[in-house]
């Protein structure tokens, strides 16, 4: 591949392992990290770095022409609980950076775009269970507003203009390299620290309250698979469903206590509950099957020992 890669979001849930997977795959030169401030992850500090803020159209061009960026991963967003604190924000932020980006692709300063939609795409008028590909979609979150608009941009801008841009419905994204922030899966990644450190967990969504959810490596293999699959492979220029792991918050605990003797949870749902709640409880990815061959490899309790074994490192347990 001719040019570099840009990252932008380098040091949030996602940007941090992406940086990661892509330097050692390419070579630390060759993949540029960005965020609207420095980040002291040691992880970050063996390549190239660009303090940006992805809503600043001229500083983003700037950035690519410096680099002669071939690929850009735009991994800047508000996500769903902050998103409702902030609406105005939430929305000038998560479009203003997408139409910045793809601008860049129309004009041909950069070649490929990968982003991210989510499962917050969906709303309450959705079927629930083994949610399709293409179905009702009318959420109610200024998040997932922000990510079915931006899902038809994307898709405008391939059909108007060429552009090679690729994306993926998030689930529920559960890491421990890094920490998500402002979302309403989150509590699946703040239940494994707390099991460690605490030996007991309070929910805050109700005990059966299911939602798709997907370990960090394989969404990281994912991102990386769709990008560089052929473009002719590349059927949908919205965004893929993907589809992981389907739990709530009482299987999870189960898979917890399995490896932390004595572990408890309970549930006192708040204001995610409802956002929760307008979700889908599993999605139906064979579209993203049939076109790039994915397949997870995690399931709920591999996933479990995987972030238990790793935090207790990280935490000194
Ligand atoms: N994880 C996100 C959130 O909870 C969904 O894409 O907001």
């Amino acid at each position: 591949m001719s040019g570099t890669i840009l990252i932008l979001g380098a040091c949030g849930q996602i940007g941090t392992e992406l940086t990661l997977a892509l330097r050692e795959k390419y070579g630390n030169e060759h993949v540029v990290a960005s965020d609207i401030r420095r980040s002291d992850l040691p992880e970050l500090q063996n390549g190239p770095f660009e303090i940006l803020d992805a809503s600043d159209a001229s500083a983003m061009r700037a950035v690519c022409e410096k680099y002669q960026v071939h690929t850009l991963y735009h991994l800047v967003a508000m996500l769903s609980a902050t998103g409702e604190k902030f609406p105005m924000k939430a929305w000038d932020l998560n479009m203003q950076s997408l139409l910045h980006a793809l601008e860049l692709a129309r004009e041909g300063v950069i070649q490929k775009i990968f982003w991210p939609s989510s499962i917050a795409v969906f709303g309450p008028t959705t079927p629930k269970e083994n949610t399709p590909q293409q179905t009702i979609m009318e959420p109610s979150t200024v998040y997932g507003i922000s990510k079915l608009a931006g899902e038809r941009w994307c898709e405008y801008y391939f059909k108007k203009y060429g552009v090679d841009v690729r994306s993926i419905r998030y689930p529920g994204l559960i890491s421990w390299k890094s920490q998500p922030g402002g979302g309403t899966t989150d509590y699946a990644v703040e239940i494994y620290y707390k099991a460690i450190e605490e030996g007991r967990y309070t929910a805050f969504l109700s005990e059966y309250r299911a939602l798709p959810m997907m370990y960090m490596d394989d969404a990281i293999r994912a991102t990386i698979e769709l990008t560089e699959a052929p473009a002719e492979k590349v059927k949908v220029r919205s965004s893929y469903n993907l589809a992981g792991i389907s739990f709530d918050p009482v299987t999870i605990a189960a898979s917890v206590a399995k490896y932390v003797d004595g572990f408890t949870m309970d549930c006192v749902p708040d204001f995610r509950e409802e956002i929760a709640a307008s979700w889908p409880a599993s999605i139906d990815d064979s579209k993203a099957q049939e076109d790039w061959n994915w397949t997870p490899k995690y399931d709920l309790d591999s996933m479990t020992q995987a972030m238990l074994e790793n935090l207790k490192v990280k935490l000194g347990k």
